[in-house]
């Protein structure tokens, strides 16, 4: 065997983009309909209005490195949020804080940071199934086993923790849990989340919340990693890591800037590693980013446009509205057959579930039977989306 085969970049899939590409190739949306994307996760909603300024402002200092931890300024605008947004009454914006560029390169680096591939056996790297894929994708790269958790309707699709044995827990080095989830729109109450501490306490593993949608939400505020650990007598976040970002709750994707937050031990870790691979934020992009965590303002807008469009759609639609993401998370017979449908008769573009599910151990993949649709394009979209939804399903 050629001896480059072996290379776990082999063992990952394709990402799920690129096989709705194939999916879809060589179809035509229906050409008499206005075409709704509704694929990608992606918020398509105004500049805040401080992003020109401040970017004009801040021009020059493209000349300048940036620091890969990010400047202190934005450690100290990303900790006051911090503490404002989850009652926190100590985050160490030089210890416990670090700049990302975007929760994505994050959560992938984590694994890498934390986990150690040398240990007698493979660690489980513990994950919801279905998950976004980077979760998977650091899990296997960073030579972990991945432990898939089904998410399923009964549950409320809650990532499973009470069936898993003493013998799994040991041999755990982390858990990502993603709340709100994309794609089910689960959110972890604390409840769920002193149970997974007390395990990590009692089994030393890591605890990674992808918490990038906890500022889009139906009802009720989502509670954070960080808050419930705090609220545990655990106020120093051990064991604990969060991550988020500016790309949904500012609708800011394409600035790729967010925080890695918790556990100052994991913190210099990550750091050392980021020293290395060195994914730093230029300067002016990150006066922008210390601009956004700053106000709320404009956060409560887009939050009215995610809730009246999940209004509008489930008005229409019928069924239980997601308690977070901008995402809807519909049951059907065949996922694939179903996408294609929505393409060529009725001009939308959705995800199959299952590309973002991975089959597990007894060949079930927990996202089959389902089809994930963003709400991203504002209210009238929405609706009209679920007018158009619900013809395939009649
Ligand atoms: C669950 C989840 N985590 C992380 C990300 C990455 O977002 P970003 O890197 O823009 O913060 C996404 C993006 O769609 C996501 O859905």
């Amino acid at each position: 065997m050629d001896k480059h085969q072996q290379h776990r970049l082999n063992q990952l899939g394709e990402y799920p983009f690129a096989r709705l590409r194939k999916l879809l190739d060589g179809l035509t949306p229906n050409p008499d309909l206005e075409f709704i994307d509704a694929g990608a996760g992606e918020p398509r909603l105004p500049l805040p209005s401080f992003v020109q300024p401040t970017l004009d402002a801040h021009i020059a200092e493209f000349s300048k490195y940036p620091t890969t931890s990010g400047n202190d300024f934005l450690r100290k605008s990303i900790a006051a949020w911090l503490k404002r947004r989850f009652s926190l009454k100590n985050v160490d914006a030089n210890t416990q804080v670090l700049s990302a560029n975007g929760t994505r390169e994050a959560l992938f680096a984590a694994a890498h940071a934390l986990i150690n591939p040398n240990a007698e056996s493979k660690p489980w790297v513990m994950m919801p199934n279905p998950m976004y894929q980077i979760y998977l994708g650091a899990a296997i790269t960073a030579g972990g086993k991945p432990y898939l958790q089904p998410c399923v309707q009964a549950t409320g699709f809650a990532p499973d923790i009470d069936g898993i044995s003493d013998d799994v827990w040991e041999d755990t080095a982390l858990v990502y849990v993603c709340s709100p989830s994309n794609p089910t729109g689960w959110v972890a109450d604390e409840s769920y989340y002193i149970k997974l501490l007390k395990l990590a306490e009692k089994f030393d593993f890591y605890v990674l919340a992808d918490e990038c949608y906890s500022e889009i939400y139906y009802a009720d505020k989502p509670v954070g990693l960080l808050e419930v650990a705090q609220n545990m007598g655990n106020t120093d976040y051990k064991r604990c890591l969060v991550m988020n970002s500016l790309s949904k709750r500012s609708a800011l994707p394409g600035l790729r800037s967010g925080l890695i937050a918790g556990d100052a031990g994991l913190i210099q870790n990550f750091s050392k590693l980021r020293s290395y691979t060195g994914p730093a934020t230029p300067l002016p992009l990150q006066h922008v980013a210390a601009a956004a965590w700053d106000d709320e303002s404009h956060v409560q807008q887009h939050l009215k446009v995610y809730r009246d469009s999940l209004d509008a759609f489930f008005n229409v639609y019928g069924g239980d509205v997601p308690k977070g993401s901008f995402f809807v998370w519909l049951a059907v017979d065949d996922e694939e057959a179903f996408v294609r449908k929505a393409y060529v008769e009725q001009g939308v573009k959705l995800l199959p579930g299952s590309y973002l599910g991975t089959e597990d151990e007894y060949g079930i993949n927990a996202g089959s039977g389902f089809v994930r649709a963003a709400l991203v394009d504002g209210l009238e979209k929405a609706g009209e989306l679920a007018r158009r939804l619900s013809k395939i399903i009649a």
